[in-house]
């Protein structure tokens, strides 16, 4: 079964409550928390207080996607909310392995993020250690951007270094009911959507979501 993990960095961050219930309703598998430090990427959006104050409004588990500097810093400030996943970034650390121990140790799943450049063989070595690798389909900072094309060829690699490992492969950037599809097929198990499904009607945009990769 495919997984959806919508993006609420897209959604009214001052509005969020009413939001969080929709995303309920609508069945979502995740919350998509998108960390980012004016350094790593140019943008500032939000960090453990702010995921801290979604924790505790949604019963939803969640999808902590790290764009930081010092993922050695920022990671362990989120243990205690508990994720269900920690991702970071493979270009943002020099140690990822013992960063992916720690987060398992802490009681979440570690995933490994990788940029649009980053050629997905640089990681060959290290994915035993992980649960989850997302494969970033825009360049990271802002929500909203096009997909990038070069994912397919990607996803095609990632989906071959899979049959060895046990990770699951989650897409994340421009994704929408018209590319969804071929997502699942080429191997995706987890799609991230963020303008898609909260610059429409949430349900909808879900429901639309779930029809095509169903
Ligand atoms: C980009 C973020 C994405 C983004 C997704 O840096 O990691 O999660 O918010 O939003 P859309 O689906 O609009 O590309
Ligand atoms: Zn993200």
């Amino acid at each position: 079964m495919v997984k959806i993990s919508p993006s609420i960095l897209a959604a009214p961050l001052a509005n969020l409550a009413p939001v969080l219930g929709e995303l309920e309703q609508a069945a979502a598998d995740f919350i998509h928390l998108d960390v980012m430090d004016g350094h790593f990427v140019p943008s500032l959006t939000f960090g453990e207080e702010f995921t801290a104050a979604v924790a505790a409004a949604t019963k939803l588990p969640l999808d902590v996607h790290l764009m930081v500097s010092v993922p050695e810093r920022e990671v362990p400030k989120y243990f205690p909310l508990k994720p269900f996943y920690i991702t970071f970034h493979y270009e943002a650390t020099s140690a990822p392995l013992r960063l992916a121990n720690e987060i398992r140790k802490a009681g979440s799943k570690p995933g490994l993020a990788l940029n649009p450049r980053t050629p997905v063989a640089a990681i060959a070595d290290i994915v035993f250690a992980f649960d989850l690798v997302l494969l970033m389909s825009v360049e990271p900072g802002y929500y909203g951007q096009p997909f990038i094309a070069n994912t397919w060829q990607r996803l095609d690699g990632l989906k071959k270094l899979k049959e060895q490992h046990h990770f699951v492969i989650e897409v994340d950037g421009g994704i929408s009911d018209t590319n969804a599809q071929e997502l699942v097929r080429g191997g995706a198990d987890i799609l991230v959507s963020g303008g898609f499904i909260f610059k429409g009607n949430i349900r909808e945009r879900i429901a639309s979501l779930r029809k095509v990769v169903e």
